[in-house]
């Protein structure tokens, strides 16, 4: 009885220690922030996407100091909240209207959390990255109105989460790509004004979401695919202005349809009936093509809209002959045949008559009823419509914007729904917006001049300060619902009077504010809590440790699991090798979470990978992978030693590789010995026999999908083993939402740079993509490079200096002389590799056995000292490590049998 008391007591001691530290840990880090900063990875992409750029107004000089989310960079928007991995994540950039010129940084694609980019109405040139695509989250892109040249690159299909897709107004060139058809999500394409050429491929109709299509002024050929029009929700489809041929679709358009604009092509044939009683249909243009035949007058006849809606119907320059039915004209319909040959029957000139005017529409007028001509209002203010019968002067904020493909033609009849619409989206009374001004301007897009008045409360006169952010923050951050009918919009300017001059410049000039000072004091706080808290966690960190072992392997609900050959670890073994899992001995962070070097009770260093919360998974999984990988042995892959799976936790631990990753030793900037041609070589040699052990002897087959520079480690004798095979499972890529995809299987994994085109196209992962990846390590090995660096693309620089002759200029010239004949011939294999088509690839054996071919032509006394050198006691030998793992006694036989050419590569071609 005692001893349970006391040991009760001891517990409780325990959970109070706990419970209090907890809440200090919380409260010191919640307030001074520490962990408060941006991805590295995504610092540095900014850093690289803003050296491609030309910035001659200035507008990104803040960039060059502070982290990007914390110090406010211009443009770039982050989520402030933290996610799994502790880092602030960039949400959106928005360099829009900046002058910018220059191009687009690959490096773009590394901003993996980003849901908008806008970096439309620039000068930038150049091509678009096939990076752009591997921005999972993007919902908005938009570079419209540049002068981006080149071909939308087919990566682009993979923009699972796009919805606004506006690349109009560039010199974009080639065929577009059918497979963007694949694009669940896409509500606006916009990819007018461009020089695109090809066919329209049939397949943009199973784009499920499409309201607005405009593909017009561009070079696109052959005939208008009758599969478009099935698309059902379409609202409006501009061919208009290409060269396109063949017929009409006969089929009947979406419902809801109020635009079809196919003028100016070479279209043949007759004008279907099947035109008729769309009920929304605004605007429907056939004009100069080569339509010919009798048009049946039910076109326009058999409308079943309101009536209030205008309908244009504009045939001119074609070849009719005659229209069939009634000829009586509906109101609100405008038929335009001039210049066709049926304008020469007397009866039918009323439909030819020469085109008016296309007028701007006119405004409904605001209504008042007490005549305010009299009062003088002082400048910046005008008599606000929400106070008309006493004539109050207010200040308006100005707002320059544009409906960039409103899904109707005439305005009029939109006025107050659009009134409604803008207004609700930005929480405002309808009587606050004045629309100064609509023009209709080529495209068709909508330009207006909105004036937004103060809510009449107490006769304000002006908005206040927060009201003037929160209206502002709405238009620059797309916060305004999208609607359907109105379609994308775009912010002209957002103008401040002098009235509001002072309000704003305050906000961002007043040096300290409120809040800012709240901040410095809770600061100044939390730096004494934490210094205390880490004092008493010093104090306490001995005694804690006992007791926490000991409840820690109460709460544990532990299913241990003989797996022959792997070690079953307990948290504590865990903590107490990494000394509490403390900074000190991290050594690497993936996306599968963190990873640390350990050293066991027995001595031996191992890595210690644990999984970060959110790439946990279920136990089943778990053990299905550690036992897949227990089986797996190969004197170039690295081994697992065991997991630990207590406490929700879940680690890996694999033998510890003192030499670090091959990445660390081609960086230049690590003070590492430069590895020779000969040491390059046999590491691609031994990391593509462990890559074949795993796609050839592994059951299942293991496909790596990760192989990188970084995942390619090296021994104490530099032999290269590949790591992190068979995680592919553990590290599904979380979404936005911080949910994990329940079949990961078809997420794309892998690291940009090394992603085999082809897969991330089709997410087929064969074995031709693991070849793809490693071609680009040998192009690391070859040329020192980074396989995406300033903007450049590995396999396209060492393409294009190949093609040209000049391979020797981009040849790490670190690595002292080399035998250039091997040195070309394993170029030419690295580029084989690297090819886009998979079957243009060699296979995981035919690799091997080039390698090693070219191995044999080495001259021996390269390889001689390569062997001594890397033998050689006390140089680049750490101390023999004792982590000899357990061999599984039944795992198939290292097919690399003697040390370098075996002789024995399997001939069986990979699965
Ligand atoms: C940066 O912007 C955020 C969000 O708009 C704001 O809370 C913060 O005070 C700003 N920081 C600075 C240093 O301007
Ligand atoms: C797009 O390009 C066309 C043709 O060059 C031009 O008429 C139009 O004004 C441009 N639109 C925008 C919004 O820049
Ligand atoms: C349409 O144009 C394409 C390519 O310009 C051509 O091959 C085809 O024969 C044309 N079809 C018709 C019906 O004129
Ligand atoms: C047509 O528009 C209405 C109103 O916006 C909508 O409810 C309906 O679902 C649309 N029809 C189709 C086929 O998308
Ligand atoms: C299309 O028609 C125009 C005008 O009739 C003609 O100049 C042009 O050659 C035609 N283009 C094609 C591809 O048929
Ligand atoms: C047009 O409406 C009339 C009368 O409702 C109907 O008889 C005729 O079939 C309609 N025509 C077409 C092409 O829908
Ligand atoms: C439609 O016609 C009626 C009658 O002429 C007219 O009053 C109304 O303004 C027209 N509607 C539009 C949108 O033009
Ligand atoms: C803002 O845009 C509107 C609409 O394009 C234009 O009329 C106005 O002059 C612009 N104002 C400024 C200050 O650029």
């Amino acid at each position: 009885m005692f001893d349970n008391s006391g040991y009760f007591c001891i517990q409780s001691r325990v959970w109070i220690i706990e419970a209090v530290l907890l809440v200090w840990l919380c409260w010191s880090t919640s307030f001074i922030g520490a962990k408060d900063v941006t991805d590295p990875v995504e610092v540095t992409a900014l850093r690289a996407i803003k050296k491609s750029l030309n910035d001659p107004m200035n507008n990104l000089t803040n960039w060059n100091r502070g982290d990007p989310c914390t110090s406010n960079w211009t443009g770039v928007w982050c989520f402030y909240s933290k996610m799994n991995d502790g880092y602030l994540h960039v949400q959106q950039l928005q360099l829009l209207n900046m002058h910018l010129s220059g191009t687009l940084s690959p490096e773009l694609g590394r901003l993996s959390y980003m849901t908008i980019l806008l970096l439309n109405g620039n000068k930038l040139t150049g091509s678009l990255p096939e990076e752009l695509g591997y921005l999972p989250n993007l919902d908005r892109i938009q570079i419209d109105q540049n002068q981006i040249s080149g071909p939308i690159p087919i990566s682009f299909a993979n923009l699972n989460k796009t919805k606004h897709f506006h690349m109009n107004n560039n010199s974009i060139s080639g065929q577009i790509p059918p497979e963007l058809s694949r694009l669940p999500e896409l509500v606006h394409f916009l990819l007018d004004n461009n020089n695109l050429s090809g066919y329209l491929p049939q397949e943009f109709s199973e784009m499920p979401n499409l309201l607005i299509v405009q593909l017009d002024n561009n070079h696109f050929n052959g005939s208008i695919p009758d599969s478009y029009s099935n698309m059902s929700k379409l609202l409006k489809l501009d061919l208009s202005s290409n060269q396109l041929n063949g017929t009409i679709p006969p089929g009947r358009f979406s419902e809801n349809i109020t635009t079809i604009d196919f003028s100016n092509n070479n279209l043949t044939g007759t004008i279907p009936a099947n035109f008729s009683g769309l009920p929304h249909l605004q605007q429907l243009s056939l004009a100069n093509n080569s339509l010919s035949g009798t048009v049946s007058s039910s076109i326009w006849q058999n409308r079943t809209s309101n009536g209030n809606e205008t309908f244009v119907v504009d045939f001119q320059n074609n070849d009719l002959s005659n229209i069939s039915g009634t000829l009586n004209l509906p109101l609100n319909v405008t038929v335009r045949l001039n210049g066709n040959p049926l304008c020469t029957n007397e009866s039918l000139v009323q439909f030819c008559g020469s085109q008016s005017e296309e007028d701007n529409d006119a405004l409904n007028p605001v209504n008042s009823t007490v005549d305010c001509t009299a009062v003088r209002c002082p400048q910046s203010y005008e008599i606000s419509p929400t106070s008309l019968e006493i004539c109050l002067c207010s200040a308006p904020l100005l707002v320059g914007y544009r409906l960039k493909s409103p899904g109707f033609s005439n305005f009029l009849a939109y006025q107050s729904m659009f009134e409604s619409y803008l207004t609700s989206g930005l929480s405002l009374n309808l009587d606050q917006l004045k629309i100064d001004s609509v023009a209709w301007e080529e495209g068709p897009r909508l330009k207006m001049y909105l004036k937004l008045f103060p809510e009449d409360v107490n006769n304000s006169s002006e908005f206040n300060r927060s009201e003037v952010l929160r209206i502002r923050g709405m238009f620059t951050g797309w916060n305004i619902p999208d609607s359907e009918v109105f379609g994308p919009y775009e912010l002209i300017n957002f103008t401040l009077s002098d009235v509001y001059k002072d309000v704003i410049g305050s906000s961002s000039s007043s040096g300290v504010s409120t809040g800012a000072l709240v901040g410095i004091v809770l600061g100044t706080i939390a730096v004494a809590v934490t210094l205390s808290a880490i004092v008493f966690l010093l104090i306490l960190k001995n005694r804690l440790k006992k007791y926490q072992t000991i409840s820690r392997r109460r709460k544990s609900t532990r299913i241990s699991i003989k797996i022959d050959g792997v070690k079953d670890f307990t948290y504590g073994e865990m903590a107490l090798a990494t000394n509490n899992f403390n900074d000190s001995a991290e050594v690497g962070q993936g996306g599968y979470g963190k990873v640390y070097k350990g050293v066991l009770d027995d001595g031996t260093v191992v890595a210690i990978k644990r999984a970060q919360e959110g790439s946990l998974q279920g136990q089943k999984e778990f053990f299905t992978e550690i036992e897949l990988l227990s089986r797996v042995h190969h004197r170039n892959l690295v081994s697992l030693i065991g997991y630990c799976d207590e406490e929700g936790e879940q680690m890996l631990v694999y033998e510890f590789m003192p030499n670090g990753t091959l990445r660390d030793h081609l960086s230049a900037s690590k003070s590492k010995e430069p590895l020779s041609f000969a040491m390059r070589l046999r590491i691609a040699l031994g990391s593509s026999k462990g890559i074949l052990y795993l796609h050839t002897e592994a059951n299942p087959p293991i496909f790596h999908r990760d192989i990188k520079a970084s995942n390619i480690l090296l021994d104490p004798k530099f032999i290269a083993k590949v790591a992190d095979f068979g995680l592919s499972r553990l590290a599904p890529v979380p979404d936005i939402e911080g949910s994990t995809p329940a079949h990961v299987s078809t997420v794309v994994k892998g690291t940009p740079g090394y992603l085999d085109p082809e897969y991330f196209l089709t997410h087929k992962l064969t074995d031709k993509s693991d070849v793809y990846s490693l071609g680009v390590v040998f192009l690391e090995l070859l040329t020192g490079m980074h396989p995406i660096s300033h903007g450049k693309n590995i396999v396209r620089e060492v393409n294009v200096s190949y093609q040209s002759g000049m391979i020797f200029s981009v040849i790490d010239n670190r690595m002292g002389s080399y035998p250039s004949e091997c040195v070309e011939k394993f170029v030419k294999l690295a580029l084989k590799c690297c090819q886009e088509d998979t079957d243009a690839r060699p296979s995981m054996a035919q690799v091997v056995r080039e390698l090693e071919n070219i191995w044999l032509m080495m001259p021996e006394s390269d390889t001689k000292t390569t062997e001594s050198l890397i033998t050689e006691p006390g140089k680049l030998v750490s101390p023999p490590s004792s982590s000899t793992p357990t061999k599984n006694p039944y795992v198939s036989s290292d097919i690399s049998g003697s040390d370098l050419v075996s002789g024995v590569i399997p001939t069986i071609a990979p699965r």
